[in-house]
């Protein structure tokens, strides 16, 4: 078996070389200040000065979802946004790697070129493995593909997840082989890629090829951990025995713990999430791994990608807006509430949540007090899926406040948009929220945020009475939001006021710029 695979990899390396994924950048270095060339009697032509060629880094995302092919949440947008940006510098190579499940996006799919196969080791298995690639934006996308692991509808949610993502994470291990393409940065993100460096750091660091990989880890949320019994460390994800004080932890096999005593830095997508996980308050039983390893983390707040969510060009929405001309806007909320069957009044102004239905969404205090913001003249709109108990709630509210209030128990990213839009107030209560994009949307398209102050919510919206954004929250607490909530239906009378804390809501900016260049800074500082 063996034999098949070096000379599947034999074959495959001279045409990586033919084609090299390095692009090079050219820095000129040594040239001569003026006054420092010596005159000479016959002068003599400059010496040509000397070309240093500075190799692109290359960086793989290493990743269970991706936008626009595939996305249950903010990771995928996260994956396809930040690859985009960095992939915009030409000194960078970006790549990312993702499974080939059945619910890729058909419009994509059909243009996938399918550039080889291999066979995965994986403890006594030997599974196919398909690699399929499309490019885009200038970043390069993998798919690996095995029918029988990834052709289920939806991504998660399987008893053998587990050996799914190992599957997965051992693949991408194998394929850098097969293409001849070995990363400087290997960026795992979430749990189910958490596998991914702990391969390199107890297998495949050994090999000269892979031997100068760094590894990043980017925990998206750290209430999914991957945990699983001790018993199948070796039968299962095939690690070896010794390493298991790696993956160790209270009595389990945890993989988020794993590939953060195996990566060489780790980060979280806030600033202030990156304080709070240290806290058992937000860690879900992770703290003193976080804090022992603390010296490696960083918060890098996420941004959104500003030509996707653009009001002014977003084909989902009723009529087109910007900051400086935002009377359309007007439009995408009279069509929104006929669309509902809600009466259309314009002064009345709508609430809108567009959430995953969980508990640390702070859907509890979003329950207790909203009879009490009902009985003011507001509507209010809910897009959603999720907790059953919560389900049931909310569309039993929208029975009882039939005209004020709509619950559209589902999620449809074009009716995401024009509820965005249409909204005057975007509500975002999170318990915990380690970034959040909701907040950041809402705003470009001038719905203005109420957050609790958590995690990314705190690092994007900042509170009206200081001059900021939106509203905000510090404690979690009911009649604090209630309170916000008063306050902005208050502000949102004062028409001079409301237009524009708006603007300033719709002229934040949330795009990547600023976020990415410090991710370049925490690559470079590893490559030193
Ligand atoms: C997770 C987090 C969310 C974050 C997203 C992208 O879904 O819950 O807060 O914005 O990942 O990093």
């Amino acid at each position: 078996m063996s034999t098949t695979k070096n000379k599947k990899t034999q074959k495959a390396a001279p045409a990586a070389e033919k084609k090299p994924a390095v692009a090079v950048q050219a820095e000129l270095v040594n040239v001569p200040p003026v006054e420092a060339v010596e005159t000479q009697e016959t002068p003599k032509a400059a010496p040509a000065p000397e070309i240093k060629v500075v190799p692109k880094k290359k960086i793989l995302f290493v990743a269970s979802e991706a936008a626009p092919f595939i996305a249950t949440g903010g990771l995928a947008e996260v994956i396809g946004s930040l690859s985009k940006a960095l992939a915009k510098s030409d000194a960078y190579d970006v790549r990312v790697i993702i499974p080939l499940y059945q619910d890729i996006k058909k419009e994509y799919r059909k243009d996938f070129k399918f550039i080889g196969n291999i066979f995965v080791p994986l403890s006594w298995r030997n599974q196919y493995c398909g690699i399929f690639a499309y490019e885009a934006n200038n970043v390069k996308f993998y798919f690996v593909d095995n029918e029988y692991y990834f052709k289920r509808p939806g991504c998660y949610g399987y008893y053998d997840d587990g050996e799914r993502f190992a599957f997965f994470c051992r693949g991408v291990m194998e394929i850098l082989s097969f293409i001849g393409f070995y990363p400087d940065i290997l960026h795992c993100h979430d749990w189910q890629a958490a596998l991914a460096a702990l391969y390199l750091k107890t297998i495949y660091c050994f090999r000269p090829e892979y031997q100068f990989i760094r590894a990043v880890f980017t925990i998206h949320n750290i209430e999914y951990q991957g945990k699983y019994s001790l018993d199948i460390l070796e039968d299962l994800f095939g690690i070896s025995n010794r390493f298991r004080y790696l993956v160790e932890y209270d009595r389990c096999i945890n993989l988020m713990k794993g590939a953060i005593e195996c990566c060489e830095r780790f980060s979280t997508v806030s600033p202030t999430y990156a304080g709070e996980i240290k806290d058992p308050y937000y860690s879900h039983g992770l703290d003193p791994i976080i804090r022992r390893n603390e010296f490696k983390l960083c918060g890098i707040l996420n941004g959104i990608d500003p030509d996707y969510y653009d009001p002014a060009t977003d084909k989902a929405l009723f009529a087109n807006y910007d900051a400086k001309n935002i009377a359309p806007k007007a439009v995408c909320k009279e069509e929104l509430q006929r669309m509902l069957n809600l009466p259309v009044k314009p002064d009345t102004p709508i609430i809108a949540m567009i959430t995953r239905l969980v508990a640390h969404k702070g859907l509890d205090l979003v329950k207790e007090v909203i009879e009490q913001v009902l009985r003011q003249d507001v509507q209010f709109v809910l897009l959603g899926t999720g907790d059953s108990s919560y389900e049931n709630y909310f569309s039993d509210l929208a029975r009882r406040y039939q005209g004020k209030v709509v619950s559209i128990i589902s999620f449809n990213s074009d009716l995401s948009r024009k509820i965005y839009a249409g909204a005057d107030l975007f509500l975002m209560p999170s318990k915990s929220e380690p970034c959040g994009l909701s907040q950041m949307i809402a705003s470009r398209y001038g719905t203005v945020a109420i957050v609790r102050e958590t995690g990314g919510l705190r690092d994007s919206i900042t509170p009206y009475g200081a001059g900021g954004n939106g509203f905000t929250f510090h404690d979690y607490n009911a009649y604090d939001m209630l309170y916000v909530i008063n306050e902005a239906i208050g502000v949102y009378h004062d028409k001079e006021a409301w237009s524009a804390l708006r603007k300033k809501a719709m002229e934040t900016d949330f795009s990547w710029a600023k976020s990415a260049t410090y991710y370049e800074g925490l690559y470079l500082g590893m490559l030193k």
